[in-house]
Formats: C-alpha cells, structure tokens, sequence
C-alpha cells in the first residue's frame, strides 16, 4: 500500500513592528514610489530585540500543531529552512525541538535560501512516503534584518522577517504533496551571497569594517536568472505529477519581486487572480515567504482541500524549485490538543534537562 505525506496544519508568525517605504527614505535614498513600481513592496516586518529566527519558528509551529490537532511528542522531525540561522550550530531546529517539547523529533537546519522549503518540504514528505517517519514539522523563519545593511538602498529595501509552518502527516489516503522538483546552479553563486562568518572568512575586523556581514546582490543578474527559472521549474514538477497548468488552482510563489511573479504567470499564461500575492505587507522574507502567503491563502479563501496548489521558489546558491501538491485538511483526531500549553511545559522540562546535566557533571568530575 502507498503512503502518501499530507500537509494537516499550518501557522505563521510576524513581528509587530512595521517598516514602511516611507520609514526607509528617511533612512537611505529612496523612495516609495521607486519601491512600489520596482519591486510591489509597501512594507515589511522587522523583528524586535527579543525575536529571532528561532522565536518565530517557534511561534509558527506551535500555530501549525494546533490547527493539525497534533501533539509535540508526536512529531518525528522537524525541518527549520532558513538563511539567517541563529548560530551556524547548533541548529534552530534544535532550539525549536527544545522550545516546543517534541521530544522524539529529530531536528535539523536546512540551507538551500530562498528555495529552502521547498527542499524541506521535498525531505519531509519523502520520509514520510517510506514510512522512515509519521509526522513532521517543516519550517521556514528568517530574521534577515539583521544581516541586511541599512545603508544600501539597492539590497534593505527587499528584505523583511518572519516565519511559517507546515505539518506533514502520513496518510494511505491519495493527496498531499505529489512532486517536487530541486534544482540547483552554483556557478551563479557569487550574485547572491553573505561571505563573511564561514570558514573562508571567519569574522574578524576587516571583514566587519568591509561590510562583508551582510547580503551582497547582484539585484538585474538575480532578477534575470528569477524569470527564467520560476515558469520551467512550474511546468517540470507538473510533469512529474502528470498534471497540466490548466489543472492547477493557485500559484504560491516565492515573494521576492512582483515584477518576476507578473513575468513567471505570463510566460505560463497563467491568470494573476489564482496566483497567490502578499509581497506588499511583508517584502521578501525568503524561506518563509511560501508559508505564510499559504496561511493568508488559507484564511482568505483562496485555497481549499481539494485544490491542486503549485509552490515555487529560486534563491541564492543558486538554487530554485517547484512542488505540486493536493490540498489536504486536518486529518479527524477524538480529542482537541493545544500545544502551545506545551511551551510552559517545554520549557520546564527544559530547565530540569539542564540542572541534571550539570549535577551528573558534577558527580563525574568528583569521582573521576
Ligand atoms: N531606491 C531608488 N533607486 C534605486 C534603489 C532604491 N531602493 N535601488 C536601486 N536604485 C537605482 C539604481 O542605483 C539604478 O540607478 P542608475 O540607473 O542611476 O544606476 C536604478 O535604480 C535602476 O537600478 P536597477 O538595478 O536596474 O533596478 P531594477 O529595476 O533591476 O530593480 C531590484 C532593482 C533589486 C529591485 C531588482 O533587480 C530585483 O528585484 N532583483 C531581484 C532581487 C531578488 O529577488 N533578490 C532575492 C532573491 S531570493
């Protein structure tokens, strides 16, 4: 018998804090007009000094368990796709696990920039088709405000945080996600790239005082490259799923540039009212992009279980991808969980965790 992996609940998380065109031509030299005809951003979120990459996918899997009725213990694994990580180890997906009290879960980061949940979504779904695993958490969260330099108006203009969520749940019943296709170009991966604060060039005073800390953009190469990739990588994981586009309901793209979604629908004489569009309120928050424009789809009526939903995405690397999936609901569950009841639990299990690593260090040390 098959397996099939069904996407059972999803969340997002924002912060509050809101930064409008208007806010950035005090801060660099633009202005609203330049950034709404050249990329359809209005505003952004950026997150506070007690948000991070890892608080908001925190948030936004606790939103994803509620709505799939699932249990933190019940998850198997759980994927944190990002570019802007909250240490390069351990990983926020580790801190997500510790957050949200999964106790079995195995956890990992996934770095693949923009296109990362659909590679995620591409991993979780594939174990659960071998029924290596039950349930997963996929994640997309990013804090990409702190790694943008506020000074250059070409690159701070784009970028905004936040994070989103899915549960995949394993399912003999046909749907949930059908295919995906992952592709990759590294000999593009100069236009695109964060490169201090990696092996190659560990942080010191210079890369800091030479700005090398922050994302470095090649914005018309990008742009080029986005248009080319966002249709083809469409029309393949349809073939893959034997589906054609006039069987598709609605359109996630990634968010990056209004403009390249416009020209990504042309080229595949899709209509823009089923591609799904939110570029305006949240600029692009890379991997979590998908996510939550799917929760607002969600909420807004534009995608219901049954509909066939095509996810696509490209990103630095470079790297891009397309997933073709049935839209599935909750699957019926006898009693209703709240997991984010579970965070106070998590969080005590947490500190007690802690302590009794510290006593057995203390016993080894002193009878050693
Ligand atoms: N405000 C005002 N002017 C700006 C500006 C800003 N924020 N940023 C750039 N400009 C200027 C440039 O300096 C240039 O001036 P010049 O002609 O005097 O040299 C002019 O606007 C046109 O620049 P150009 O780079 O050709 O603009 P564009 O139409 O290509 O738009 C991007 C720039 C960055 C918006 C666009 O290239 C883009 O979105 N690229 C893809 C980026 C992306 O998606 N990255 C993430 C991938 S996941």
């Amino acid at each position: 018998m098959s397996r099939f992996a069904h996407v059972t609940g999803w969340g997002m998380a924002i912060p509050e804090k809101i930064l409008t065109n208007y806010d950035l031509s005090e801060m660099v030299d633009t202005n609203h007009e330049w950034i709404v005809s050249r990329t359809g951003i209005v505003e952004r979120r950026v997150a506070n000094d007690e948000e991070t990459t890892a608080s908001l996918a925190r948030e936004a899997a606790l939103k994803a368990l509620e709505i799939a009725n699932l249990k933190p213990r019940d998850v198997d694994l759980i994927i944190v796709a990002t570019s802007s990580p909250e240490h390069i180890f351990p990983a926020t997906a580790c801190l997500v696990q510790d957050q949200i009290g999964a106790v079995r879960a195995g956890a990992f980061d996934l770095s693949a920039a923009c296109t990362g949940f659909i590679y995620a979504l591409e991993i979780a779904t594939q174990l659960i088709r071998s029924e290596s695993i039950a349930n997963a958490i996929v994640i997309g969260a990013e804090t990409l405000s702190r790694f943008v330099n506020w000074k250059d108006r070409e690159t701070c203009v784009l970028f905004g945080d936040g994070a989103g969520a899915f549960v995949l749940q394993a399912s003999d019943e046909p749907g949930g996600v059908i295919s995906t296709v992952m592709r990759s170009d590294g000999s593009g991966g100069e236009l695109l790239s964060l490169p201090a604060g990696g092996s190659k060039l560990p942080a010191s005073k210079e890369t800091v005082g030479n700005g090398l800390h922050y994302i470095h953009m090649s914005g018309r190469e990008v742009f080029r490259f986005a248009t080319k990739v966002m249709s083809q990588a469409t029309l393949d994981a349809l073939a893959k799923a034997h589906l054609k586009i006039d069987d598709v309901n609605l359109i996630i793209p990634h968010q990056a540039n209004l403009r390249i979604i416009n020209m990504a629908a042309k080229n595949l004489d899709f209509p823009m009212e089923r591609v799904y569009v939110n570029i305006d309120h949240y600029g692009n928050t890379s991997t979590a992009s998908i996510p939550i424009a799917t929760c607002e789809a969600i909420q807004n009526g534009k995608l219901k279980p049954g509909d066939k939903v095509v996810f696509v995405g490209f990103g630095a690397g470079l790297t891009w991808g397309a997933s073709v999936a049935e839209w599935s609901k909750p699957f019926p569950t006898e009693r209703r969980v709240y997991p984010a009841r579970y965070r106070l639990l998590a969080r005590i299990r947490s500190l007690l965790l802690r302590w009794v690593r510290r006593i057995e260090g203390w016993i080894w040390g002193n009878l050693r």
